[in-house]
């Protein structure tokens, strides 16, 4: 029998991805969202099981970087590099942990997808053909007639006029997928989420599939088609190949690396809904043409929105990431973005909001309950955490509220119900303020009723411990500032799940100094 510890070392990684992202210009609290939500998913699973693995990286091939290069007047290399740079810069801001990022252009992945690509061709999936039709410019994609709306590219989120071409290029076979696609799309009920997307590529499959085209004629920014050097290989397929390239996957080995070995399928690819496409029928088809298993889910998350509009590097609008990040700092961002509306559906974006969730939820509530309890410890008991005696009702109450936390958090981060997830965690502080005012440390103090006003302390010090676990994949500056005013070992993101459990704070412990968690702010900036 294999004890469940034994299991945890010995099963596979938890392997989670963002998009790559396009270094086209520097990004915004958009590219954030989508990052932010990928590293909760990946804190929250290193801290449930012990480990995880995060990629991120950015897609530096193509005409929209070349163009932006061009507008500013410098080489398309200079101009990644430079970009790459403040994508970096903006991660570590946002205290995203991840554990690689990948960038197109480097070595490791451009002999990758260049394999790739050669081992399709070999295979005949890839094959060099003359092809005319309708052709959407701006997503690059071409459609059959049936497919189109009134003329118009079918894309809901584009929607332009279409082109009739004729081109001479290099095509993938995706109509020869639509049949297994299909059956695998049935047989994995869960495998695009939420169900409202899934049913949309289930219909746009069904009405049929179209070869793609996979070279570019022309193209000087990518990776050139092998043997055809006046070609490149289409940035789609150059990018969506990160995935296996960033772990060291090679078609021409028998053995696999080890780290694609250890993380492949990947569970979860977040992506945005402007590209599930891409990631529910390109990515599976080429992967089964590959002999290689399909990732486990497609998570798809909603737009952030300005005024019901998209926010994009195109349309601009919006202050700057590093200036939101300067004014209300990471945690009540990413807060604000996770705790507003259900992940998956758009969201309406507004500083007003990330103000009044400060102000309240996070000062108000988890702020105030932790300065509260430490302030007493202080006063009541110079600071040292005291000793409980057998818990009352209210007590066991409260313990199996946060009992309860976990199992919720057990049900709802699989699932990405970060808002969820945050709720309850929230629910549980101002459950600790209720506690706070009903059992009146003041009054048990005055009454001389000292065992009490002992246990009393005990218990929400414990909470507020139990509180920087159950927050630190979500606000991970907070969850550490909580512990370092706990004044308790190690780093709040080393800890194991067993920690996460009411009583495990050692009575007799010198607590830190109560220093306020959030600063209010009384109006916008
Ligand atoms: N380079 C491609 C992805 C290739 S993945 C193999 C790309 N890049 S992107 O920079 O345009 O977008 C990357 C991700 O950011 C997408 O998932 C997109 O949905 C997301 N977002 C960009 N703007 C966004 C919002 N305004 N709101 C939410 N997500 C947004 O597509």
């Amino acid at each position: 029998m294999i004890s469940s510890r034994k299991k945890v070392l010995m099963a596979k990684t938890f392997y989670v991805t963002t998009p790559i992202y396009y270094p086209n210009g520097i990004p915004h609290i958009g590219t954030a969202y989508t990052t932010i939500a990928a590293d909760i998913l990946a804190r929250w699973h290193r801290f449930r099981y012990g480990k995880a693995y995060l990629l991120t990286g950015t897609d530096e091939h193509g005409q929209k970087v070349e163009k932006a290069a061009d507008a500013r007047n410098l080489t398309a290399q200079v101009h990644v590099d430079e970009m790459v740079q403040s994508f970096k810069k903006a991660w570590e801001r946002l205290d995203i942990q991840y554990d690689d990022f990948i960038r197109t252009t480097e070595d490791r992945h451009t002999r990758t997808a260049l394999k790739i690509f050669k081992a399709l061709l070999d295979k005949g999936e890839i094959y060099k053909g003359e092809y005319e039709g309708w052709y959407c410019i701006s997503c690059e994609t071409f459609w059959i007639e049936s497919q189109l709306v009134e003329k118009k590219c079918p894309n809901q989120e584009c929607g332009k006029m279409v082109e009739w071409v004729k081109a001479e290029e290099y095509f993938f076979k995706l109509s020869a997928y639509q049949k297994r696609l299909l059956e695998y799309y049935d047989s994995h009920p869960d495998f695009v989420q939420p169900e409202v997307r899934f049913n949309e590529v289930k219909s746009l499959v069904t009405r049929g599939l179209l070869d793609i085209c996979v070279s570019r004629k022309g193209l000087k920014w990518g990776i050139p088609v092998p043997g055809d050097p006046e070609r490149s290989i289409y940035v789609w397929i150059d990018a969506l190949t990160n995935y296996i390239s960033a772990l060291g996957y090679d078609p021409e080995k028998k053995t696999p690396a080890l780290l694609f070995k250890d993380l492949w399928p990947a569970d979860v690819h977040l992506v945005g809904k402007d590209i599930l496409r891409f990631h529910a029928v390109i990515w599976p088809a080429l992967l089964i043409a590959l002999d290689l298993p399909l990732p486990k889910t497609l998570y798809v998350h909603g737009w952030l929105t300005m005024s019901g509009s998209k926010i994009s590097k195109s349309r601009g609008g919006y202050r700057d990431l590093m200036e939101l990040l300067e004014i209300y700092g990471p945690d009540p961002l990413r807060y604000f973005l996770m705790r507003e509306t259900p992940f998956g559906q758009d969201l309406d974006f507004s500083e007003e909001g990330i103000v009044r969730r400060l102000n309240t939820d996070l000062a108000n509530d988890l702020g105030n309950l932790l300065h509260r309890v430490l302030s007493m410890v202080h006063r009541y008991f110079n600071g040292e955490v005291p000793e409980p005696s057998e818990p009352g009702e209210a007590d066991l109450r409260l313990q199996a509220e946060i009992s309860s936390l976990s199992e919720k958090l057990e049900r709802f981060l699989p699932l990405l119900q970060f808002r969820d997830a945050l709720m309850s965690i929230l629910e549980l502080s101002a459950l600790g303020n209720r506690y706070v005012d009903e059992s009146a440390p003041w009054k048990l103090k005055k009454d001389g009723k000292e065992r009490r006003l002992a246990s009393v302390l005990y218990y929400l010090a414990d909470l507020c411990r139990i509180l920087a676990l159950a927050i630190s994949p979500f606000l991970p500056g907070t969850a550490a500032r909580i512990w370092s005013q706990l004044n308790l070992e190690g780093d709040v993101h080393h800890q194991v799940y067993s920690e996460f459990q009411p009583g495990k704070l050692v009575y007799g412990h010198r607590i830190g100094k109560p220093e306020p968690l959030f600063q209010k702010l009384d109006q916008l900036v």
